[in-house]
């Protein structure tokens, strides 16, 4: 790998843009090139970053360019053909959540970076959030005792996820397993055993979605799970993202509250909080957690312990999440191996 790593970002919509404009300014990377058959929109990305070069395919783009790394941020089903490619090329990945749409996709991804050697990073961006992480240090260290319930909450406004993933992605793919990688990376070394869970669609039903899920998990010691996710919330909602998590163990409980962003804003038309955790504008930057996770993600790529989530811990969430669907789609507890 050459000292100054070179990335490109495929796919330049709502994650790729970010990431693209925190990898063309993090130490010792080159941002080389963005990726998307919308050419126009990667074209405005790039130049709002100060140029860098387009392609409309990733097969443009891997026949053109040495790379070390690339960010793959197409729509979750489009993840498989240039993970594939890439790794083909030799070229270490990072992808972004959930690794794939299904387990089939998964898998061949994670195959073909082993045959490869090449690394493989999954985007879970909550494992760079000083508070989560902090918190798995907790269990880790002993300081909790033994888990014994862990209740993981995510619920979110109609007028934001919705707009943008309705019809495309169920609500448990997009946000439930953000909790799902949360709760397995805590639990490290429990194993899923059963998965119950029960949606609704009443109100956003006719666009495609559900307006909530709920599920609760047992794992291999007896820990329980609960999981809760709504993108139903009024637009008027206090919070842009209620997310809490409780932990009870033997010895201690925790508590990450996570739904007041510290900013709140008013005008005449609006009442809203504004992001101050996962991507916060600041000068014109990006920061927060994924800024620190793509920090992270470089340390990872140099051998060092950023917690990137791997391939194989992207498939168990994908597998739970997935359990936890047809569960709320069939009413039956679903038995994990
Ligand atoms: N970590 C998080 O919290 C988080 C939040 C939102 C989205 N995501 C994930 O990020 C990924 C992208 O989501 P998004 O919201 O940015 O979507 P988006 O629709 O805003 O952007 C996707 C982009 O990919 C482009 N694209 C489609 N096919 C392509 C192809 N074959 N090659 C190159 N580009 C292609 C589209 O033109 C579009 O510009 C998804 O996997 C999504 O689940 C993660």
């Amino acid at each position: 790998m050459s000292d100054t790593k070179r990335i490109a970002v495929i796919g330049a919509g709502f994650m790729g843009s970010m990431h693209a404009s925190i990898f063309a300014r993090l130490k010792g990377c080159e941002l080389v090139a963005i990726v998307d058959p919308n050419t126009t929109l990667a074209t405005s990305v790039a130049e709002t970053l100060g140029g860098c070069k387009v392609y409309a395919s990733h097969e443009e783009l891997l026949a053109s360019e040495q790379l070390d790394l690339i960010s793959i941020c197409t729509p979750d089903n489009l993840h498989l053909a240039p993970a594939l490619a890439a790794a083909e090329k030799g070229v270490h990945l990072f992808i972004e959540k959930p690794i794939a749409s299904s387990l089939d996709e998964a898998k061949q991804i994670v195959e073909a970076c082993r045959k490869a050697g090449t690394k493989l990073g999954i985007g879970y961006l909550l494992r760079f959030d000083p508070r989560y992480a902090h918190a798995k240090e907790l269990i880790a260290t002993g300081r909790t005792g033994a888990p014994i319930h862990l209740y993981a909450r995510r619920n979110s406004a109609r007028t934001e996820g919705p707009k943008r993933y309705a019809g495309k992605l169920p609500l448990a793919l997009h946000v439930t397993v953000h909790d799902v990688d949360l709760a397995l990376w805590m639990l490290e070394g429990q194993k899923p055993v059963s998965v119950y869970a029960q949606e609704t669609d009443r109100l956003l039903g006719p666009i495609g979605t559900q307006d909530t899920i709920a599920a609760i998990v047992r794992f291999s010691d007896g820990t329980i799970v609960n999981f809760e996710s709504a993108w139903s919330l009024p637009s008027g909602a206090r919070h842009m993202i209620d997310a809490r998590l409780e932990f009870i163990g033997t010895d201690a409980s925790f508590e990450i509250q996570c739904g007041d962003s510290g900013l709140y804003f008013a005008d005449n038309e609006r009442s809203q909080e504004i992001d101050t955790q996962h991507w916060p504008t600041v000068g014109g930057k990006v920061e927060g957690d994924l800024k620190r996770e793509l920090e992270g993600v470089i340390d990872w790529l140099d051998g060092g312990n950023a917690p990137v989530a791997s391939g194989e811990e992207a498939i168990a969430s994908l597998e739970l999440t997935l359990a936890m669907i047809r569960s709320a789609e069939t009413g039956d507890v679903i038995r994990l191996s």
